[in-house]
């Protein structure tokens, strides 16, 4: 049984991916397992899963076609198993503001939208791509201006108040809450691409000081969302806790992998070593 870990890609967050895929691949060869990495590009992103040979795709992509499900989709013409989520929850979590609009219509609380600057009824919003993770391209703007500037440079914004409070994630793995952790920002107010990848640029608490009640609740919310959208695998929720209210913001459906990612950590608090969960993840999708 072979295994074909693909990285890379043609994403702004492949770097990240990179680092996920090597953490995998370590983690599989230490555990004995026939793997070997193929790093996608621009070129290759297709035929590399025609020319290579494995029994199972494991899939570490970040964004774009690796999250959005059309390698998913490729995957399936080619009648390949793969790790993690298929075609249509891909397709529908890559998309923030549908992600909302279903997590919203089940009851679950999401941050007020505008489609428009025109439509912003309060300052600070948060100005954010519509389809790109690690925090990427994520402004806070205090007033209309900045918000003009922010919507400039990105190719499709999206705009959503700000909720001031601590910021949650929840890991779901095969259905089932791993644990809450609550990041503790130490450059900025705002969790983004710097303090998420810098080391010290964070800190994780975890399992997070908060609530019992509310804790339990994210717990729930996180389960709902994975099973709601029809994810597999693993999947990470990130959420806003704002004076005792949860906010959901967004579903991950290949969170990031790598040393200083969230999902490792959230592991642990079933137990889970690092090479645990990779164990899982294959002895699931190889069913
Ligand atoms: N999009 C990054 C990899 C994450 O959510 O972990
Ligand atoms: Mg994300």
């Amino acid at each position: 049984m072979r295994i074909a870990v693909f990285m890379g890609g043609t994403s702004s967050e492949k770097e990240i991916s990179l680092k996920s895929g090597e953490a995998v691949l370590e983690s599989l060869i230490r555990q004995g397992y026939d793997a070997y990495g193929v790093v996608l590009d621009e070129k290759n992103q297709v035929s590399a899963f025609i020319d290579n040979d494995y029994d199972l795709a494991y899939l570490v992509l970040h964004g774009g076609n690796g999250e959005n499900g059309k390698i998913q989709a490729v995957l399936d013409i080619l009648g390949k198993k793969y790790t993690g989520s298929g075609v249509l929850a891909s397709a529908m979590t890559m998309d923030k503001n549908k992600t909302k609009q279903i997590a919203q219509s089940v009851g679950i609380k999401v941050p007020k939208a505008y489609r428009t600057i025109e439509e912003i009824e309060r300052f600070p919003v948060i100005i954010k791509p519509l389809d790109e993770g690690s925090s990427k391209g994520l402004f806070l703007c205090n007033n209309k201006e900045e918000a003009e500037e922010a919507v400039k440079k990105l190719a499709k914004p999206i705009i959503e108040d700000y909720i001031v409070g601590d910021e949650l994630t929840v890991g779901v793995l095969n259905g089932k809450a791993l644990g809450v952790l609550k990041i503790i920002p130490q450059a900025d107010v705002l969790y983004d691409y710097d303090s998420k990848y810098a080391k010290g640029g964070s800190i994780h608490e975890f399992p997070a000081r908060i609530e019992d009640k509310s804790y339990k609740e994210a717990m729930k919310i996180a389960e709902k969302i994975h099973n709601e959208f029809g994810m597999k695998g693993i999947s990470r929720s990130d959420f806003i806790l704002s004076e005792g209210e949860l906010y959901f913001l967004e579903v991950n459906s290949s969170p990031g992998m790598t040393k200083t990612s969230l999902i490792p950590d959230l592991a642990t608090l079933q137990g889970y070593t690092f090479d645990d969960v990779v164990r899982i993840t294959v002895e699931t999708f190889l069913k």
